[in-house]
């Protein structure tokens, strides 16, 4: 089945931008991707295998209820994962399925760059089998037993080399990341942040804001992590996207020094770091902190800082 001849219910479309995970599959009409429902700014996320997807969604429906019950911690990590707007049955070549819709973090970004980074050196749950682990295991070790992080997938616009005006497109999937060891990560990383393509001065004062950005909102969701006792998580992955079109133009100094930062000069509107892929959370074990994450994440701050410092 060619891309375009998938039967996608009115006003949705495959999201362009997914970079990893499971996608629709020309040649398998029941291998469901994201959607993308772009004048509401929300994704569709298929659920997927039975006790993955009701994992996930039980975890979006108690972040839902925590404010509620007053739950403090489980609320504050609503600001770290995409808005949850409840779940949604869709016909999709002509199989109803069931998906959750989700906050489009890319919305209303006009050249989305999107990274996923999968965290922890240990990527099975507690409820894997011996082979599940142990194909997990094998997986992408270069960098993941190192850094505690691996790399499933991104996308970049960059400036073109001959005409730095115009922009070329470079999209690298899961083989690429297996492909990685730690320096090779570094260098990936820098690549995504427009780090090592800094033709323009005005890109490249973009780039720092990018990443001072980047950094904040990684440091919130560390400080997150350091609160709380109640959930690990497993195979689970920060999604970080940027604006290309907004680096060329962060705000002036002069802006920024006569205090009149306006709401769109703010970087959160064109950067967000945000937690996904709960199809592997479990209660913490023993109300241990997840050291797991937290590895992954302080390494992942390192690695940004010292794109940001060189
Ligand atoms: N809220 C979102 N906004 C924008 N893009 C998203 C969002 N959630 C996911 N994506 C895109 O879809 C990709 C896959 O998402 P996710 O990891 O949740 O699915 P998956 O790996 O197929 O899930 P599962 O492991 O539960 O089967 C991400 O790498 C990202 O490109
Ligand atoms: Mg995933």
């Amino acid at each position: 089945m060619a891309k375009s001849e998938q039967e996608l219910p009115e006003g949705f479309r495959q999201l362009r931008t997914q970079v990893a995970g499971h996608t629709f599959e020309e040649s398998n009409a029941e291998a469901v991707g994201l959607l993308q429902d772009s004048k509401a700014g929300c994704v569709l996320k298929p659920l997927g295998k039975p006790e993955c997807g009701e994992r996930e969604l039980r975890f979006y429906e108690s972040l839902a209820a925590a404010a509620a019950s007053g739950d403090n911690d489980l609320a504050l990590l609503r600001d770290h994962v995409p808005r949850f707007y409840g779940p949604l049955k869709l016909v999709v070549n002509r199989r109803e399925r069931s998906f959750l819709r989700l906050e489009d973090l890319t919305r209303g970004m006009r050249q989305p760059c999107v990274m996923d980074v999968k965290m922890g050196k240990r990527t099975w749950d507690p409820a894997s089998s011996p082979n599940k682990r142990k194909l997990e295991e094998a997986k992408y070790v270069l960098c993941k037993q190192k850094l505690g992080l691996c790399l499933p997938g991104f996308q970049v616009y960059l400036p073109n080399e001959e005409h730095p005006k115009e922009t070329t497109i470079l999209r690298h999937g899961k083989d690429y990341g297996k492909s990685l060891n730690v320096e090779g990560f570094k260098q990936t990383m820098a690549l995504f942040f427009n780090a090592s393509t800094s033709d323009s001065k005005s890109r490249r004062a973009g780039t720092e804001v990018l990443l001072n950005e980047v950094l904040r909102q990684l440091q919130e969701i560390l400080a997150w992590f350091h609160r709380q006792r109640l959930l690990h998580f497993y195979a689970s992955s920060l999604l970080i996207c940027y604006d290309y079109s907004r680096l060329g133009n962060p705000p002036t100094s002069q802006s920024l020094l006569n205090g009149h930062r306006l709401n769109e000069d703010d970087p959160a509107t064109w950067v967000r770091v945000r937690m996904i892929d709960f199809a592997h959370v479990y209660p913490a074990e023993q109300a241990l902190p997840d050291e797991n994450y937290m590895f992954g994440l302080q390494s992942l701050i390192e690695v940004v800082q010292s794109i940001l410092h060189r």
